[in-house]
C-alpha cells in the first residue's frame, strides 16, 4: 500500500492527530496540551500553551544526548581561504557566551536584534543567541543597499544591530559599516548598541554605542535558554511584497520546530548524523530553515559556504563540498546551476570528485526548468528534486517526498503536496480548477504548523495580502495546475513579485523608486525572461516634458538610483526611455502585455486598449535595445 495517500489525507482530515505525533521529534521544556487553536482571525495556532526553546532543542539538547563532540558546522570560506569545524559543544558554548553579551546590552525575551552578517559561523552563532534568550531576530540579507536594511530598523525597531565589518561578494570586499551608518542615519528608531565581528579583510573604528563582538564575548557570563510559548516569536523576515514596504513575515517557535524536523526526514530523508548542504544565504528564508535551524534540530551537521557556485574559484566548488563534507542531501537554487552548466557544459569539474555519498539533490527558489532538470539529471545518479515553497511558508508547500515515498519525477513539476499543505488551485471564481486549468494555487486554512503566523506590526496586512483574496484560503500568489496524476505545476507569480537569480523582488517597489526621480513621469517594471537568472527587471520609463538631460544620463541615473535604494541584488541594469506606454483607456498601464512583448510571446491587444499604436512603438524600443526575447515576439493578433 502507498504511504504517501494515506499520510497526506491523515494530514489534512485530523490535522491536529497529526501534528500531536510529529510534535513529539522535539524536545519540550513544557509539552503542549492544545494541538491547534485559532486567534481572532480565524488564523491556525500551533501548540500554543506548549513551552520550548528553539536554541536547546538545536544545541544544548544534542550535546545532552552525547552529540557534543560531532560537527554542527563546516565553515567553508573559499574567499578568505578558510574551513572551521565547530562541533555541537563548541557552537552551544559560544552562543551561550555571545546571548550573555546581548543580555548585558539589555536584550531580553520579546526584543529583537536585527543580523547584517555574511555567510560566517558568527551569522549563526547570533541567531541562535536570540533565539537562546526568547528575542526575536530579524536577518537582512547583505546584498540590500542602505535604505532596505534602514526600513528593516524602522519596522523591527531592534534594541541592538548584530554586525560584520564586511562581506566578501566573490573577489571583493563589501564594508558593512558605511551600510549601517547609513541606515541607521534614514532610520527614525536607533538601537541601543551595535556589535560588529571584525574581520581581517576589513577593519572597523567604532563610536560610543558599538562594540567589539570579540571584547562582547570575552566579558559575558553565558547566558541560559529562556523557555518560550509555542506561539512566541522566533523571527521576523521580510520580503517583498507588491508594495515598496517589504513585509515583516513572523514566525513563531514551536510549529516551526516541529515542521523542520518533520522535513528533515519526510523531504530531506536525512538521519540525524548525516550532513546537509544547502547554499543559499542566512538573508533568506531557505538560509533560516535549512542552513541554521532544521539541520541541528535533526542532529546532521550542516555546510555553511561562503562562496559562489563558480568563480570561488570554478565551477567545482559544489561537487567539491560535497566529497569534501561527505554530504548526504544537497541543496541550492536552480540559477546556480545553470551558472555552473553555462562555465562547465561537459561537467567536467565533475569528474574531479567522487560524490557517491550524495543520496539527493533539491532545489527551489524558482522553478527548475526542464531543461536545467534534464542537465542535472542526466549528469548525477540521484533523484534531483524540485520543491515549491516561499519566506511565508518558511518549509516546502509541495515536494518529491523520499523519505516517505519516493514518487517518479516530471520534468517542470515540484510533485505532491506535503503533508498539511491542502493546496488547490482556484478559478477566477474562487471554484476549484479541472485537472490541467490554470487558476490561482492557495492553501485551504488550517495552515500546517512553520507558516507565516503574522506580519510584523501590521495585522491587517496579513488579512488583506493573504487572506483576503478567497475567504477560507492563503493565497500563494503564485499560478499553477494539477496534472491528472496529482502532479502540482508551479507556473510563476500572479502578481508584482519577481525572481532574480533566486531571490524575490518586487517590481512594485522598484517602480515606486523609479517613479521617484524628478525626470520620470510614468513608468513600468517588468520581469523578462534572462536564461542565467531567471528573470531581470527592466525598466520602461516615459520622461517629463523638458527633461534635460538626455536619454543615456536619465538611463545611468535611474540604474544607479535603483542600485542605492534598493541594493546591487536587484539587478536593474536595463531602462528604456519611451514616449509612450501601452495604457486602458482608464489609464492603467498593461504590464501583462510588455512582459509578453518582452518575453517573445504571442500579444493579444485587448478591446479596452486605449492607442494601439503605442505596441508597436515598445515593442520597437525593446527590439533596439535587446530586451529579453522581444525580437522574436510574433506580429500580434
Ligand atoms: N552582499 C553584497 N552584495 C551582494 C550579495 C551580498 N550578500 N549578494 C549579491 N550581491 C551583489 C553581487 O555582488 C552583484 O553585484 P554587481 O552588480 O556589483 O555585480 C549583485 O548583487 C547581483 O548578485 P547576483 O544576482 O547574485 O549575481 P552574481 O552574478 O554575483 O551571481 C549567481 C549569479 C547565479 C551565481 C548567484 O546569484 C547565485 O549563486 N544565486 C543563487 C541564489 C540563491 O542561493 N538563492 C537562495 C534561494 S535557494
Ligand atoms: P521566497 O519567498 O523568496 O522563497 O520566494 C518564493 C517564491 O519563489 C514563490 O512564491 C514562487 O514564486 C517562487 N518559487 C520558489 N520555489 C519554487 C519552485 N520550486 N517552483 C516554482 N516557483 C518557486
Amino acid at each position: 500500500m502507498r504511504r504517501y495517500p494515506q499520510l497526506y489525507q491523515q494530514s489534512i482530515e485530523q490535522p491536529e492527530q497529526f501534528w500531536a505525533e510529529q510534535a513529539k521529534r522535539i524536545p519540550w521544556m513544557m509539552p503542549p496540551t492544545t494541538v491547534l487553536s485559532y486567534d481572532e482571525q480565524q488564523h491556525a495556532r500551533w501548540f500554543a500553551d506548549g513551552e520550548m526553546n528553539l536554541c536547546h532543542a538545536a544545541l544544548d539538547y544534542h550535546v545532552d544526548q552525547g552529540r557534543g563532540e560531532q560537527a554542527a558546522i563546516f565553515w567553508d570560506s573559499p574567499v578568505t581561504q578558510t574551513e572551521q569545524t565547530i562541533t555541537y559543544r563548541q557552537l552551544r558554548d559560544r552562543v551561550a557566551a555571545f546571548a550573555g553579551g546581548l543580555q548585558q546590552l539589555g536584550v531580553v525575551k520579546g526584543y529583537r536584534v536585527v543580523i547584517y552578517m555574511p555567510m560566517i559561523p558568527e551569522a549563526v552563532v547570533a541567531m541562535y543567541a536570540c533565539a537562546r534568550l526568547g528575542a526575536i531576530h530579524s536577518v537582512v540579507f547583505g546584498g540590500f543597499a542602505p535604505h532596505e536594511l534602514a526600513a528593516r530598523i524602522e519596522d523591527a525597531a531592534p534594541k541592538v544591530v548584530v554586525a560584520a565589518s564586511c562581506g566578501i561578494e566573490g573577489g571583493k570586499v563589501v564594508a558593512y559599516k558605511p551600510i549601517i551608518d547609513q541606515a541607521l542615519a534614514l532610520s527614525p528608531h536607533q538601537p541601543d548598541a551595535c556589535i560588529i565581528k571584525v574581520r581581517a579583510e576589513c577593519d572597523v573604528e567604532f563610536n560610543e554605542r558599538e562594540y567589539d563582538w570579540e571584547a562582547v564575548v570575552s566579558q559575558a557570563t553565558p547566558a541560559d535558554c529562556v523557555p518560550v510559548k509555542g506561539t512566541d516569536p522566533l523571527y521576523v523576515l521580510y520580503t517583498s511584497g507588491t508594495t515598496g514596504k517589504p513585509k515583516g513575515i513572523v514566525r513563531d517557535t514551536a510549529g516551526y520546530a516541529v515542521a523542520l524536523a518533520y522535513s528533515m526526514e519526510a523531504i530531506y530523508a536525512l538521519a540525524p548524523g548525516d550532513v546537509f548542504f544547502t547554499a543559499s544565504d542566512v538573508g533568506w528564508v531557505v538560509g533560516h530553515s535549512y542552513i541554521v535551524y532544521g539541520p541541528l534540530l535533526h542532529g546532521c551537521s550542516t555546510v555553511l559556504y561562503e562562496g559562489k557556485p563558480v568563480k570561488t574559484p570554478d565551477a567545482g566548488s559544489f561537487w567539491r563540498l560535497i566529497e569534501k563534507y561527505n554530504v548526504t542531501s544537497f541543496f541550492s537554487a536552480p540559477t546556480a546551476f545553470r551558472a555552473i552548466k553555462k562555465e562547465d557544459p561537459d561537467a567536467q569539474w565533475l569528474s574531479k570528485y567522487d560524490i557517491s555519498c550524495l543520496k539527493h539533490l533539491y532545489v527551489a527558489g524558482e522553478r527548475l526548468d526542464p531543461p536545467t532538470y534534464h542537465w542535472l539529471d542526466d549528469l548525477l545518479d540521484v533523484p534531483v528534486i524540485d520543491h515549491w515553497w516561499q519566506t511565508e511558508t518558511g518549509w516546502p508547500i509541495a515536494a518529491n517526498l523520499p523519505g516517505i515515498e519516493p514518487m517518479p519525477t516530471k520534468a517542470g513539476s515540484a510533485t505532491v503536496p506535503v503533508p498539511g499543505f491542502n493546496v488547490q488551485v482556484l478559478n477566477r471564481d474562487g471554484e476549484q480548477a479541472a485537472p490541467m486549468e490554470q487558476g490561482s494555487v492557495v492553501i485551504k486554512q488550517p495552515m500546517p504548523p512553520g507558516c507565516l503566523t503574522g506580519v510584523w506590526g501590521d495585522p491587517k496586512r496579513f488579512h488583506s495580502a493573504y487572506m483576503a483574496a478567497f475567504p477560507g484560503y492563503y493565497l500563494t500568489g503564485d499560478g499553477g495546475f494539477f496534472d491528472e496524476q496529482g502532479y502540482l505545476f508551479i507556473m510563476g507569480r500572479t502578481d508584482d513579485v519577481i525572481n532574480v537569480a533566486g531571490h524575490r523582488l518586487s517590481t512594485g517597489e522598484m517602480e515606486e523608486v523609479v517613479g521617484g526621480h524628478p525626470s520620470v513621469a510614468e513608468c513600468a517594471v517588468i520581469g523578462v525572461h534572462d536564461d542565467l537568472k531567471g528573470q531581470l527587471p527592466v525598466g520602461l520609463v516615459i520622461p517629463k516634458d523638458g527633461y534635460t538631460e538626455g536619454e543615456e544620463a536619465l538611463e545611468a541615473a535611474l540604474i544607479a538610483r535603483v542600485r542605492e535604494q534598493i541594493g546591487p541584488v536587484a539587478c536593474f541594469k536595463q531602462v528604456i526611455v519611451v514616449d509612450r506606454l501601452p495604457k486602458t483607456r482608464s489609464g492603467k498601464i498593461l504590464r501583462k502585455l510588455l512582459r509578453n512583448l518582452a518575453d517573445g510571446q504571442e500579444v493579444g491587444i485587448p478591446s479596452t486598449i486605449d492607442d494601439p499604436t503605442s505596441v508597436d512603438d515598445v515593442h520597437r524600443a525593446m527590439c533596439d535595445h535587446r530586451i529579453g526575447r522581444a525580437n522574436e515576439t510574433p506580429p500580434h493578433a
